[in-house]
C-alpha cells in the first residue's frame, strides 16, 4: 500500500478526483495519508475533513520558505508518505524539499508545458491565441513547472471559448490525467531517458518502497 500526500492551496478539485479514483479502485493499492494546505481557509482542506481524511493546515503566511518547507516535509515523513501530489499548491518548493522526495513529487499544471508556465496558464494560452492547450502532469524538480513530463492531455481552444469555458474543459482533462500519471509512477513501469518518461519497463527511479 502506497501512501499519498496531497498538497493544495485552494478549491481542491484535483484532490477530489484523486480521492474518487482511489475509492473507485482506479488507483489500486494507494491511500491518501495526509492532505496539507498552506492556506488554512482552503476549501479543499474542508472537503478532505468531510471525507474523514487526515487534513492539516500548515500556514505559510509570514514564514520564511525554508521554515515552512521543513514543517511540511516533517508532516509528510510523519505520515510515511511515498508520493507527494501537488494539487493546486501555489507555492514553489525549495531545492531542499525537492531533494527529500527526489522523483517522488508530482505536479499538475493547466497548460501544455513548456508553454505557459507560472500563474494563470489557461488565461495565458487564451490571450496568446493558442489553438490547442491542455494540461501536464510532471515530476517536480528545482525549477518552476519544469520536471520530466509524465502525462499530457490536449484541449482545443474554440472560437466560442472565453477564459472560464476553456479553463473548465482543461480541468476535466486534469482530473483524468492525474490518475493516469499516479498509476504510471506507482506501478514503476517507466524509464527516465534524459527528460523522457518512457513507459513499459521498470524504472531505476521507481519508488523505493
Ligand atoms: C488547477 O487548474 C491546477 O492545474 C492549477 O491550479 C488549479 C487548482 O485547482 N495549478 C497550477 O496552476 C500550478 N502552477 P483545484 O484546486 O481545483 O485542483
Amino acid at each position: 500500500m502506497k501512501n499519498l500526500g496531497i498538497l493544495l492551496s485552494g478549491r481542491g478539485s484535483n484532490f477530489v478526483a484523486i480521492a474518487d479514483s482511489i475509492a473507485a479502485g482506479a488507483i489500486p493499492n494507494a491511500r491518501i495519508a495526509v492532505v496539507i494546505s498552506n492556506r488554512p481557509d482552503a476549501p479543499g482542506l474542508e472537503t478532505a475533513r468531510q471525507r474523514g481524511l487526515n487534513a492539516i493546515a500548515i500556514p505559510s503566511k509570514g514564514k520564511p520558505r525554508a521554515e515552512h518547507d521543513r514543517e511540511v516535509v516533517a508532516a509528510l515523513l510523519d505520515n510515511k508518505v511515498d508520493l507527494v501530489c501537488l494539487a493546486g499548491y501555489m507555492r514553489l518548493l525549495s531545492p531542499w524539499f525537492v531533494q527529500q522526495f527526489r522523483a517522488r513529487i508530482l505536479n499538475i499544471h493547466p497548460s501544455l508545458l513548456p508553454s505557459f508556465p507560472g500563474l494563470e496558464a489557461q488565461q495565458q494560452a487564451f490571450a496568446y491565441g493558442a489553438k490547442v492547450s491542455g494540461c501536464t502532469v510532471h515530476f517536480v524538480d528545482e525549477e518552476l513547472d519544469h520536471g520530466a513530463i509524465i502525462v499530457q492531455k490536449t484541449v482545443p481552444v474554440l472560437d466560442s471559448d472565453d477564459e472560464p469555458t476553456l479553463a473548465a474543459r482543461i480541468l476535466q482533462q486534469e482530473h483524468i490525467a492525474y490518475t493516469e500519471a499516479i498509476n504510471i509512477v506507482l506501478e514503476g513501469k517507466f524509464n527516465l531517458v534524459g527528460r523522457r518518461v518512457v513507459k513499459g519497463q521498470r524504472s531505476e527511479v521507481r519508488l523505493q518502497k
